[in-house]
């Protein structure tokens, strides 16, 4: 439930240089595919001009956008750049007092797995997904992955990703896990990341309330997020993290979900907005607007 997209150098025609898990693509691929099943199942309506998503098209048609949206302007150049600033947030946390060793749940095709052994002696990708494992040990032997990017209709354009050439790959590993039901021989770790992978997890909820067992004290958790647990797969709502309204009507949004959760074992070091596009086509791409905390172990 991913789609691969690329970003690649507009000024060279060197090819491209990394290969991209589109969380925000994924999300909606996702979303709009459990819409449609829940409501038109078998109805030979396509998925995006019913039910729910008639709200969407109201919202986009008719609706008066809030001001605090309507600042967010963010650049092209800005949304790609979403995978440096992932490294940045790791970079800043990284000191020499926490093990050099890091986890990267729901890593995909590994592209932050690989940026992390820039900082970490060791460095462990973990995955559900059989497929994408078994690309990102080929993009770990050979250093590159060859994929085709949609253009339009059947019309493809052939690429090569490249993993940075600093890193030293042999750093990485990645395996096929659950994060929920993670292997008992791995240790702790410096640095646990899980980039727009949480709402993915069976049990969001449970995974958060465990995680600080894999940490070293003063290990660092780096979450990101676009907090979409009712779109994805049907998670039944008493694993939801947010997005739920309380019995005495208190909405708990997003970070103040994480918090519930994480505040016995973590103190929260940093909130950071980090923008993203997502390329589908030549001429369609998705902005997402996911939310980076930082914990701390305590
Ligand atoms: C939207 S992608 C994000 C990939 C990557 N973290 C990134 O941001 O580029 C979500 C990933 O989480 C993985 N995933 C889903 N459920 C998982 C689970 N229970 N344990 C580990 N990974 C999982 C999916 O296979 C997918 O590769």
């Amino acid at each position: 439930m991913f789609l691969l997209s690329v970003y690649y150098n507009m000024d060279t025609s060197k090819t491209a240089l990394a290969v991209l898990c589109g969380a925000v693509g994924g999300c909606i691929l996702g979303a709009g595919y459990m819409l449609w099943r829940g409501h038109h199942h078998g109805h030979g309506h396509g998925p995006f001009t019913q039910g729910e998503f008639e709200n969407i098209w109201a919202h986009t048609q008719y609706g008066e956008e809030e001001k605090e949206l309507l600042e967010k302007t963010i650049s092209f150049k800005e949304g790609l750049e979403y995978y440096s600033k992932i490294f940045e947030l790791c970079s800043k946390y990284k000191n020499e007092s926490i093990t050099s060793r890091a986890l990267d749940i729901g890593c995909s095709l590994g592209r932050t797995t690989f940026d992390l052994a820039l900082l970490f002696n060791e460095v462990i990708g973990i995955d559900t997904s059989v497929s994408s494992i078994e690309k990102a040990n080929k993009i770990k032997e050979e250093g590159q992955i060859a994929y085709k990017f949609l253009i339009e209709g059947e019309i493809t354009k052939d690429y090569v990703g490249k993993v940075n050439p600093d890193i030293d790959r042999s750093r990485v590993s990645f395996i096929v896990g659950d994060a929920c039901d993670l292997p008992s021989d791995l240790g702790q770790f410096g640095m646990i990341i899980i980039l727009n992978a949480l709402h993915h997890f069976p049990d969001p909820k449970k995974f958060l309330l465990n995680v600080h067992k894999l940490l070293v004290s003063g290990g660092i958790l780096i979450i990101d997020e676009m907090y979409v647990w009712h779109d994805m797969l049907g998670l039944p709502k008493d694993r939801w993290v947010s997005g739920y309204v309380k019995e005495n009507g208190e909405e708990v949004l997003g970070i103040d979900g994480l918090k519930n959760i994480l505040s016995e074992s973590f103190e929260l070091l940093e909130t950071k907005e980090i923008p993203s596009i997502t390329r589908w086509k030549t001429r369609m791409c998705m902005i997402g607007f996911s939310e980076g905390t930082v914990w701390k172990r305590k």
